[in-house]
């Protein structure tokens, strides 16, 4: 998953994880889109208070992004933070990526701000 992350999200910046970066995932929900062995997707889950959950790292390997994969893994991650008791799931959204929250029912709160060099915005959706 790292490597996919890696590839997808960090290396177009020219960044990568460092030991800190993954140290402070250890607590969290890790979600994975197989076929076979390939992974082809992944995002993870953070509890953030009692009823609200972020996501965080949503990557589709590169070439098979826009098939319906990163829809799907939206749905899994949802239910499992829904069955978890969770009302509402936010993440921090890079702005090329806020057309594909708004499809599955999320919206920008509050002003862009820059992460990791790129603009972002908070994005919300109540389960
Ligand atoms: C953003 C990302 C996770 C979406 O996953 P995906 O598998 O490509 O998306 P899907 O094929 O499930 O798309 C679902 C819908 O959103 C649309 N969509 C996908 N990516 C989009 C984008 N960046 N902007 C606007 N709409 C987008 C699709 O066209 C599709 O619309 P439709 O239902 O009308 O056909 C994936 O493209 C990706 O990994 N991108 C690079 C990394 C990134 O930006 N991650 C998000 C970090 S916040």
């Amino acid at each position: 998953m790292v490597d996919l992350r890696t590839q997808v999200l960090r290396k177009p910046l020219g960044l990568t994880f460092s030991h800190e970066d993954l140290e402070k995932e250890k607590d969290n929900l890790l979600i994975a889109a197989y076929e076979d062995d390939e992974m082809l997707g992944c995002c993870m889950l953070i509890q953030v208070d009692a009823t609200t959950v972020q996501l965080r790292q949503m990557a589709v390997k590169a070439g098979l992004q826009g098939k319906g994969i990163g829809r799907v893994l939206m749905q899994f991650a949802e239910n499992i933070a829904r069955d978890r008791g969770n009302r509402k799931i936010m993440m921090h959204a890079r702005k090329n990526a806020v057309g594909f929250y708004e499809k599955l029912g999320y919206n920008t709160a509050g002003e862009e701000f820059t992460e990791i060099t790129i603009p972002h915005f908070i994005m919300e959706k109540e389960l």
